[in-house]
């Protein structure tokens, strides 16, 4: 395992459950120092004492970007800069497309898509001052590779990420920064778990691993795409899915 995490400055943003808190761990456990942002402060402190190796809660909404520069000079002050983050804050709610309002296709695309440009906007200043700045995003494999009903929101958001890095990391190689990002498949969350143990179970029947993935297995992934190692890869993804999105039907999983 890496060492060039340890003492690093790391924001985690939506770090206080799932995925986030998962990164958050990982990267503690690395030696990093790890601040978490989510709207419900409770939930942050109470993640980031769980954690611990001094890892500190902060409330934060990736929506507004004011919110998000406060909530980031807040870390920086704690941990003297900010040298990683972790754009990871996101939510899934499902509407069939002929039954969404316009006002959850907003609250999606605000929280997912926006939120990651705010996220990263916010981070740049710290970020250029690191010499070894790192963004890893939190996609999907729902939009970018593929589809699931319910989301077609979700799907656009997390496949615009992926457009709107491309341009980011070239934007900001000039300061030595790089931006990538991890594509989970189906992850055990508490998020994950609200749509059902028939969901969860169809879903491990689906992936030639057989099982759903941890929050610990993205969390590595995002480790290495913010370790020194990883310094020469830039505008990149990596598929964490157990399998998943390689089957071309029900008689390829044998
Ligand atoms: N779970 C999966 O299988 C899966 C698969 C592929 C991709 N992903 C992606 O992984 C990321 C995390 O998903 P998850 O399953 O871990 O979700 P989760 O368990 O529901 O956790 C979501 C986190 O985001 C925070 N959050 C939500 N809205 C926010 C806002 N406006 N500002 C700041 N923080 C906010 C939440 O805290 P507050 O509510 O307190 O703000 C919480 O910490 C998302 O980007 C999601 O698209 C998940």
């Amino acid at each position: 395992m890496t060492q060039s995490l340890k003492d690093r400055s790391v924001v985690v943003t939506g770090g206080s459950k799932g995925i986030g808190k998962g990164i958050a761990r990982v990267f503690a456990l690395s030696g990093a120092k790890v601040v978490i942002i989510a709207r419900h402060i409770d939930q942050a402190e109470a993640a980031a004492a769980e954690i611990g190796h001094g890892t500190f809660g902060v409330a934060g909404d990736v929506t507004s970007l004011a919110s998000v520069e406060a909530a980031f000079a807040a870390a920086a002050a704690r941990n003297g800069g900010i040298d990683v983050l972790c754009a990871n804050a996101g939510i899934f709610p499902q509407a069939r497309l002929e039954d969404m309002s316009s006002e959850q296709w907003d609250e999606v695309v605000d929280t997912n898509l926006k939120g990651t440009f705010h996220a990263v906007k916010a981070a740049v200043p710290y970020l250029k001052t690191s010499g070894q700045g790192r963004i890893v995003l939190t996609s999907s494999i729902t939009g970018p590779i593929t589809g699931f009903p319910g989301w077609s929101h979700y799907g656009a958001t997390k496949a615009g990420q992926l457009g709107f890095m491309r341009t980011a990391c070239i934007e900001l190689a000039k300061y030595g920064i790089t931006v990538n990002a991890v594509m989970p498949g189906n992850i055990i969350t508490e998020g994950l778990v609200g749509l059902g143990e028939a969901y969860q179970k169809t879903m491990a029947a689906s992936i030639p691993l057989k099982r759903l993935g941890t929050v610990e297995d993205i969390g590595h992934a995002a480790l290495y795409f913010a370790s020194k190692e990883a310094g020469y890869v830039t505008g990149q993804t990596i598929i964490v899915d157990g399998g998943q999105i390689l089957p071309e039907s029900l008689e390829a999983l044998g």
